[in-house]
């Protein structure tokens, strides 16, 4: 593991408190509260979605690539009161049956992925009939001079957040990938920067 790696696992959680005392953590209380059943959290990071799980959820498939990020997240999971496992695994790749969970949580984690469009065919294939999709991810914006300063962006965004792209439109790429994306609306995910442009909501797969 690099250095850059440990220190950006320890710093994802003080950088974004802000965010998780306002407007992110809102979202997630809004968009978790009511989950049950098998729940994939994937690319869970640090694992900021498990304190808004409530009691109706039995287990967690928590699925993060990062190993410094991993270790964070074995060590919320300790603490929490569902079963919680935590898989060192790529979204493209899930090491899961199909059909095995009744709901994926992608919270921003698509614009990280590789292949965001394998990822999304893999959450699609481990849903099962009537499962749902929770996502908050922050998107390409929709004015085209703000998307290309967010495209001459990423480059240099890409080194300090880990991989993370500015100008991901993965509306369309849920949509591709199988799901009817009506339920996922805009939001803003921040007050400003190149992050402002977001979507939230359920996807159910077609
Ligand atoms: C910005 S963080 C978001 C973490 C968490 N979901 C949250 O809402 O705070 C993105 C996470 O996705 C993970 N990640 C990136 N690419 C991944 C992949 N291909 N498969 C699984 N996890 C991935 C990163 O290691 C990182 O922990």
């Amino acid at each position: 593991m690099s250095l850059f790696q440990h220190l950006f696992a320890a710093a994802y959680d003080p950088v974004m408190s802000s965010l998780e005392r306002g407007r992110l953590g809102e979202k997630r209380r809004e968009l978790l509260a009511d989950l049950s059943g098998e729940v994939l959290d994937v690319g869970a990071g640090t694992g900021a979605n498990l304190a808004h799980l409530p009691s109706t959820v039995r287990r967690v498939i928590a699925v993060e690539s990062d190993p410094a990020m991993a270790r964070r997240l074995q060590q919320r999971a300790l603490d929490h009161p569902a079963d919680i496992e935590v898989v060192g695994a790529a979204a493209e790749a899930l090491p899961l049956p199909d059909r095995c969970v009744d709901v994926v949580v992608t919270t921003l984690v698509l614009c990280t992925v590789q292949d965001p469009q394998a990822a999304v065919s893999e959450l699609h294939r481990v849903l099962r009939p009537g499962g749902r999709l929770v996502v908050i991810e922050h998107v390409v914006d929709p004015a085209p001079r703000r998307a290309r300063r967010q495209e001459r962006l990423t480059p240099a965004w890409r080194v300090v957040a880990r991989g993370c792209h500015l100008d991901r439109d993965t509306l369309t790429t849920l949509a591709r990938g199988g799901f009817d994306v009506s339920g996922v609306g805009s939001w803003e995910l921040s007050r400003r920067g190149p992050t402002v442009p977001a979507i939230t909501g359920v996807a159910r797969p077609r």
